[in-house]
């Protein structure tokens, strides 16, 4: 697992010339140190490997991190689908990195949410925690239905796993949440990423740790599906994707009008 030197947290790799951090797949405009492109939505999509483009985005700019990186572990589940030759491999997918989580463009208060898987738990909340996060909850999301797994040997697996963490005190909005979100994962027919991870459960973090207009950030974008819910809730979004294949997928959910207001 790498993780950044401090000397490397605080210096910034210079600017794009125009004083931009990226190109917009969608708009394909410049986009400014603090996430904003030409999108009328607020949603800025970026095709890239977010390391270069995390230390360029201003610091404190981002009211939420919601993500989902790559686990660094693979299922018997996961397996077969790329086996099923539907989807390739997932890009960073044999390590646990945290190197994302070290900049700073989180502000004060500002909170994460970060997918993980409970055998790699550990080096998540370590390298979470080494990033300056203090970890308030382990969330269990019931898939509600199960996947596969070697029959003969393992439990039918069922849930995955969100650490919470915060910079300083993030006060939760609206009623208090519970820890266990049971939500039905995407139906495998209907699935444009192999971890494409269902809207109804991201509504879930969104709403008790934003405001609308609330920026929030994903490096890891896959098929869009925090953009998808920060644009059906009003919020705004950088998503960062470093294969093409997933930003177009992303930029084709976002060109739906608001799925409800
Ligand atoms: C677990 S998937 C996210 C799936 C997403 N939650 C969805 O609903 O579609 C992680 C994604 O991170 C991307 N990725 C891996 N390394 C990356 C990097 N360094 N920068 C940006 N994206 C990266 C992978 O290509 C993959 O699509």
């Amino acid at each position: 697992m790498s993780s950044l030197s401090s000397q490397e947290q605080t210096s910034q790799k210079p600017l794009r010339p125009d004083g931009s951090i990226a190109e917009c797949y969608r708009c394909k405009q410049s986009v400014t140190p603090h996430g904003k492109c030409g999108c009328k939505d607020g949603i800025t999509l970026i095709l890239a490997d977010c390391r270069d483009v995390l230390p360029l985005l201003e610091e404190g700019s981002v009211d939420l991190i919601l993500t989902d990186p790559p686990y660094g572990a693979r299922r018997p589940s996961d397996r077969s689908l790329v086996k099923s030759q539907r989807f390739a491999e997932v890009v960073g997918n044999e390590n646990v990195n945290t190197e994302w989580a070290h900049y700073r463009c989180l502000k004060e208060g500002g909170a994460c949410y970060c997918f993980c898987t409970w055998d790699t738990l550990e080096q998540w909340r370590k390298g979470l925690s080494d990033a300056g996060f203090r970890i308030r909850s382990c969330i269990v999301w019931d898939k509600v239905i199960h996947g596969l797994a070697d029959t003969a040997t393992c439990w039918a697996p069922q849930h995955e796993i969100i650490l919470f963490g915060a910079i300083g005190r993030h006060k939760l909005l609206g009623s208090r949440p519970r820890d266990v979100i049971r939500c039905t994962r995407v139906n495998a027919n209907s699935l444009q990423h192999p971890y494409q991870k269902p809207l109804a459960l991201l509504y879930r973090f969104l709403l008790p740790s934003s405001q609308e207009d609330a920026l929030v950030l994903d490096p890891f974008a896959g098929s869009g599906t925090t953009g998808r819910a920060c644009k059906d809730l009003g919020r705004k979004a950088i998503l960062i994707e470093i294969e093409e294949r997933y930003v177009k997928i992303a930029a084709r959910r976002l060109e739906q009008e608001v799925l409800f207001t």
